[in-house]
């Protein structure tokens, strides 16, 4: 059901239903989606577990730290099964997708990214002696007539997802086989929702895919215009240039000259890029099957920086790939001080059952020694972030207000277009008011700023 209005979540008259969301921004958007098919067809939403009848966890596979964290949660809703009749408990998402009907023994539902249309009949079609499982994937479901229960407790900033699985096949990765293959959704239905987020009083849009840049959409009639996600970022951007448009993940293979103009173009497209790195070893990143290599990497960093110099850009790291020798992992050192990342989201390598490296490559590099340099990464970036924070004392930028600054509630606390979190005195704004700050110190996490007239 498409609406112009956002949608209202607490409705105290209905059977109700709990979610836990795990993993990424796109699982988020899918747990918004989820509660908009759960609320047409009769259930509300409750933040109390202990109130409701179907508790529900939106999972994550991408490490095996992520699916031992459900395996304990599944644990606890079933004391919520002990203590009342009739609760249900389903396992949605990329966990319910890997590991299928070996979750039937310890839940009611299974249903997988692709299934959520069908999450209203699964629910009623389950009794004690027939779990319901739905893991089938799709290659045209985008949900692109579904309006999304907005989860956010702001109302400034939502997700948009533009797209839907990934066809990258990452040696280390486990999404193609959880998400699915990769498809665009209509470019109308991403413009018409961002405009009624717009009209309800949103102020920033983050478009989503495992790999933006690879957004096409054909459409079905011949008379269809092709629309890339250069193009699509410029029809979401002419909306309003108060609204902030974002995006995420870019690919380094294949982030275009054409998306960077882009950006440049607009003053609303915010310039910050995640592009994920994974490694700064080309033997690693072949070995991963990344598709670009060390040097490909640093000219797609210059790049963006010739033609947006304050482009905040920020990335991912894998440390203790199979085979990383010494050399390969002082090439991602080196690599990091080379470009002086914004942020890093950094991980140690985890083998994921089925893919192409559990298949081909051991995972042979010890826990204590993908530990230790996992560390020595975490510790280097913490050096760049401050560096690169550094550089922006003095600047004069606008920063969106999220809210009161934690610390102090005479602060206000927002991010600047590059998505650094900014601090500063309050003059009685409120979330989602623009204000024009200068930087004077910074510690590594944050810009701390005064007010500009
Ligand atoms: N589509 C995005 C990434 C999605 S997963 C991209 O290609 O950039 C988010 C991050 O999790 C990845 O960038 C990677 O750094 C990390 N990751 C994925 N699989 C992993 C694994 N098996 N072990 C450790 N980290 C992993
Ligand atoms: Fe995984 Fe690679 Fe696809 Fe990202 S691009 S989701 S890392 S397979
Ligand atoms: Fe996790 Fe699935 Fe996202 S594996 S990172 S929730 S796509």
């Amino acid at each position: 059901m498409t609406t112009n209005t956002i949608r209202p979540i607490i409705d105290p008259s209905r059977p109700k239903v709990y979610i836990e969301t795990y993993g990424c921004q796109m699982n988020v958007n899918d747990s918004e989606v989820i509660l908009s098919i759960l609320q047409d067809a009769g259930y509300a939403l409750t933040e109390n577990i202990e109130e409701a009848s179907v508790i529900l966890a939106n999972t994550c596979s991408i490490r095996d730290n992520a699916e031992q964290r459900i395996w304990g949660r599944i644990d606890q809703f079933k004391i919520q099964k002990k203590k009342r009749e009739n609760v249900i408990i389903g396992i949605v998402g990329c966990m319910a997708e890997r590991l299928k009907d070996k979750l039937l023994e310890a839940v009611d539902l299974v249903a997988g990214p692709d299934s959520y249309r069908n999450l209203p009949e699964l629910l009623k079609a389950i009794t004690p002696e027939s779990p319901q499982i739905n893991v089938l994937l799709s290659h045209e479901e985008t949900y692109a007539d579904i309006a999304p229960v907005r989860l956010d407790k702001n109302g400034v900033s939502a997700f948009i997802s533009i797209m839907r699985g990934c066809n990258n096949v990452c040696s280390y990765c486990v999404v193609p086989y959880t998400r699915g293959a990769e498809r665009s959704r209509d470019p109308y239905t991403i413009v018409k929702e961002a405009q009624t987020l717009f009209d309800n009083g949103y102020k920033e849009v983050t478009l989503l895919g495992q790999n933006v840049d690879s957004y096409l959409w054909k459409g079905d009639k011949e008379a269809d215009r092709v629309v890339n996600f250069a193009q699509l970022l410029e029809m979401v951007a002419k909306i309003s240039p108060e609204l902030r448009v974002r995006f995420s993940t870019s690919h380094p293979k294949d982030i275009s000259d054409e998306v960077i103009y882009t950006m440049a173009m607009y003053e609303n497209i915010c310039k910050h890029i995640h592009l994920p790195v994974q490694s700064g070893s080309s033997i690693m990143l072949e070995k991963m099957r990344r598709k670009y290599n060390r040097e490909w990497y640093l000219e797609r960093v210059a790049k963006i920086r010739s033609v947006i110099p304050d482009c905040g850009i920020t990335t991912d790291v894998i440390a203790g790939f199979s085979g990383e020798t010494e050399q390969d992992h002082k090439d991602t050192l080196t690599l990091m001080e080379k470009v002086v990342f914004d942020s890093a989201f950094m991980f140690a390598y985890s083998e994921r059952p089925g893919t192409l490296a559990s298949r081909k490559y051991p995972d042979d590099i010890p826990y204590s020694l993908k530990t230790e340099r996992l560390n020595e990464i975490i510790a280097l970036q913490g050096r760049m972030s401050l560096k690169s924070n550094e550089k922006e004392i003095g600047k004069t930028l606008k920063v969106l207000v999220e809210g009161p600054s934690k610390k102090n509630p005479d602060e206000l606390c927002g991010r600047a277009s590059s998505n650094k979190m900014c601090v500063f005195p309050s003059r009685g704004e409120k979330a989602g008011d623009y204000c024009t700050v200068k930087v004077v110190s910074v510690t590594s996490a944050t810009l701390i700023c005064t007010r500009v007239e």
